[in-house]
Parts: structure tokens; sequence; C-alpha cells
């Protein structure tokens, strides 16, 4: 292994903490200050608006990131009015008006699931980057068509995958590149529940912990699934076994028959005699010696730097797609993630159906499901 990397685990970075004496980071950063100008439009002003992406938009405004947001559009008058109100943006009536009355630079579709494909098609019509909520789409023939549409006008879509920007899975990826595991990931091993009666398991709440399966272990080839149907018809529970394609193998647990507030999730990684553990995306251990010690990170809780929605990956992913727009850095978590994600979730759901085992064919114009 080389050296650990560093990463930001929900506190202020030593350099401003003990040389600028900045604690709470909040003096004028002038590199960051001198970035460009964007112009954020927000489609979509309910629970996820209101509680995360809002708040981390002037999280990242307080910390010298030069953003505006332009407007707000939703049908709800008394959402829209509200964040108006709060944020000082106009509501316009339609994406249609915002779009005439603004100049964009950024779409965030922050609507529900059927929305964000015409949403995101009309922004991406329009010439403006767009980031889109998870799913991508509801189905993975919305997801593809909507990826191609991106690509063909060469205009940046983005996906939500915050758990990707979360300390402990940032680090944990970043410890896989640098060779904690002494191999490549050999196996994945993951685990989500929550105990809401009123969402989808897998579109609503698996997908992230498959998009981190994605992202740490590389295309999925084959799936072979198993699960249980509630009275009302959802899939309550299900186990996912998984081949990469790079030879590993993984395994997904994930039931709506549990608990939401605790234990809901659990990441392990192996490479060769090492592991990786992420629990409820909290706590970061790296066991990588028989006899010797185990390293562990995690957060100050009354550290007066938290931010849960730092915790949450937020910021973090805004940041990226930020600079992103500007040309500065590649996209962290782009459209064609989406559509894998959308994919593997399909194709679980498929091997379910049909108690078989599933392939994801590669193809050029984005993963196709194939029964074996
Ligand atoms: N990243 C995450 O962890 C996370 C968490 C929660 C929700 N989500 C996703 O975010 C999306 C929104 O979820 P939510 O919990 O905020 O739902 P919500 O129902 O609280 O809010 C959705 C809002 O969109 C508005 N809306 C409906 N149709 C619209 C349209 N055509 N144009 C503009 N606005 C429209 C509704 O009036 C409502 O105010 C969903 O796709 C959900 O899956 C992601």
């Amino acid at each position: 292994m080389k050296s650990l990397p560093t990463i930001d685990f929900g506190h202020t970075s030593f350099d401003s903490a003990f040389e600028r004496r900045d604690v709470y980071g909040i003096k004028t950063d002038l590199e960051r200050s001198a970035k460009r100008r964007l112009n954020i439009g927000v489609v979509g002003c309910g629970g996820v608006a209101q509680a995360k992406w809002l708040p981390a938009i002037r999280y990242l405004q307080t910390r010298s990131e030069p953003v505006d947001i332009a407007g707000f559009v939703d049908p709800d008058a008394g959402a829209a009015e509200k964040v108006a109100r709060l944020y000082g943006a106009r509501r316009y009536p339609s994406l249609a008006d915002l779009l005439a009355g603004q100049r964009l630079d950024l779409v965030m579709v922050l609507a529900p699931d059927r929305e964000h494909a015409p949403i995101a098609r009309q922004a991406i019509a329009a010439g403006v980057a767009t980031l889109v909520e998870k799913p991508l789409a509801r189905s993975l023939a919305d997801a593809s068509a909507l990826a191609d549409f991106a690509e063909e006008r060469a205009i940046l879509l983005g996906s939500v995958a915050n758990k990707r920007f979360s300390p402990p899975y940032a680090l944990a990826k970043l410890l896989i590149d640098n060779g904690c595991l002494k191999t490549a990931p050999s196996v994945f091993e993951g685990k989500f529940t929550l105990g809401y009666p009123y969402v989808d398991i897998l579109e609503s709440g698996t997908i992230h912990l498959l998009d981190i399966a994605l992202w740490c272990m590389g295309p999925v080839a084959r799936v072979s699934a198993t699960g249980v149907v509630s009275a009302d018809g959802r899939l309550e529970s299900a186990i996912a076994m998984l081949n990469f394609q790079s030879g590993a193998i993984g395994s997904i647990v994930t039931s709506a028959a549990a608990l939401s507030f605790k234990p809901w999730e659990r990441v392990e990684i192996i490479g060769r005699n090492a592991m990786l553990t992420v629990d409820d995306q909290f706590e970061l251990t790296l066991a990588d010696d028989e006899c010797g010690p185990s390293r562990t990170w995690r957060p100050v809780i009354p550290n007066t730097l938290m931010f849960d929605e730092s915790f949450g990956g937020y910021p973090g992913l805004l940041e990226n797609m930020f600079d992103a727009i500007r040309g500065l850095v590649p996209l962290g978590a782009t459209g064609r993630d989406g559509v894998s994600a959308v994919a593997l979730v399909a194709a679980i759901r498929q091997s379910i159906e049909r108690s078989e085992w599933v392939s994801l064919h590669q193809a050029s114009g984005g993963p196709r499901i194939i029964s074996s």
C-alpha cells in the first residue's frame, strides 16, 4: 500500500483550523470565489430539495462557492413559495418559463421519479447541464434514452449518487484505489434495510448501495435474486448474488421489513487478506493484518463543524458537478452511472420474477438485460 489518503471526515481541514485560524471554514476562499459564477434552476421543491439540496447549496455559498439560485419550479404553490421566500429567488410557473427568463448553467431535477426523464430532456434540449435525482428514470429504456439524448447533444448529465461523496465511502474508494486491499476487490457484501412500507425498496433505497457496489467493483455480468412480496404486491425483501465482470463476486441483502432508524446499512469489501467495512455510512474500518491493529475512521459527533448534509454527500456531489460544468474536473457520478444502477435494479427484479440468472450485457448503447 502507498500512503493512507486523507479526506475531510465531516470536520474542517487541518490547514483551515490550525494554519488559517478559520475553524468554521467561512473566511473568503479567494481561489474558490474566483471560479466562474453559476446560475442554478431547481425543479421540484419537496422533501429532498428542502432538507438536503438547498441547505447544501447554502453551505457551499457560505464557503465562497460562486453559485446563485435563479428560480424554482413546483406545481405545489405552497412548496415553491416557501423556498422562494427562504432562498430569495423567484418562483416560475414552469421549466419553460424559467428557461426563457434566466440563463441557466444547471437544472437540478428533484421532482418525483416519473417526472425525471421528461424534465431532464427539456433542460438538455435547451442546452443546460442537468443533475437528476435517483433513480435516473423508472425504466431502463427511459434511463438509457436520456443518457443517449444528453450525449448526442454533448450536454453534461449527472445522476445523484450522493453516497459516493459521503466521507466513509469516499475514503473506502480512495483506500481501494491506493491498494489497501492488496489486490483488486474480490468480494462485495452489502446490506440495506428500512422500515417504511410506502417506498419501493430497490428503486428508492437499495439503488444507493447498488451504485456503491458498481463504483467499487466495476460492472456486473450476471445476477441471481430471490425475494419476498408482501400482501400489497410490493417487493418487501430481496437477496441478490452478483458476478462482476472482473471475476469478483458479491451479495446484496435488502429488506423493508426491518427498521428505518437503526441499523440500516453495512458494506464489506474483501481483497486478499484485507477487508474494508463501512457501518451505517458512519464508521470505516480497514483490517489488513491478522495480528496487528485495525484502523477505524469515524466522525466526532459534537464537533461544531459537522454538517449532516456533508456526511450525506450532498455538498460534495454539488461541488463536483459545479466544477465539472466549469470544465475543471470529470463528473464523479454520470448519467451512464445512473443507467447502470437502474439496469441492476431491473436485472434483480427480472431474476426474482423468473427465478433465473439474468445477464447484463454491456452494449454500445448501454446495458441490456438477457435471461440466461
Ligand atoms: N438522494 C437521496 O438520498 C434521495 C432522498 C429522498 C428522495 N430522493 C429522490 O428525490 C426525488 C424527490 O423526492 P422527495 O422525497 O423530495 O419527494 P416529494 O414528494 O417530497 O417532493 C417532490 C416535489 O416535486 C414536485 N413536483 C411534482 N411534479 C413536478 C413537476 N412536473 N415539476 C416540478 N416539480 C414537481 C411536488 O409537488 C413536490 O413538491 C425522488 O425522485 C426521490 O427518489 C433522493
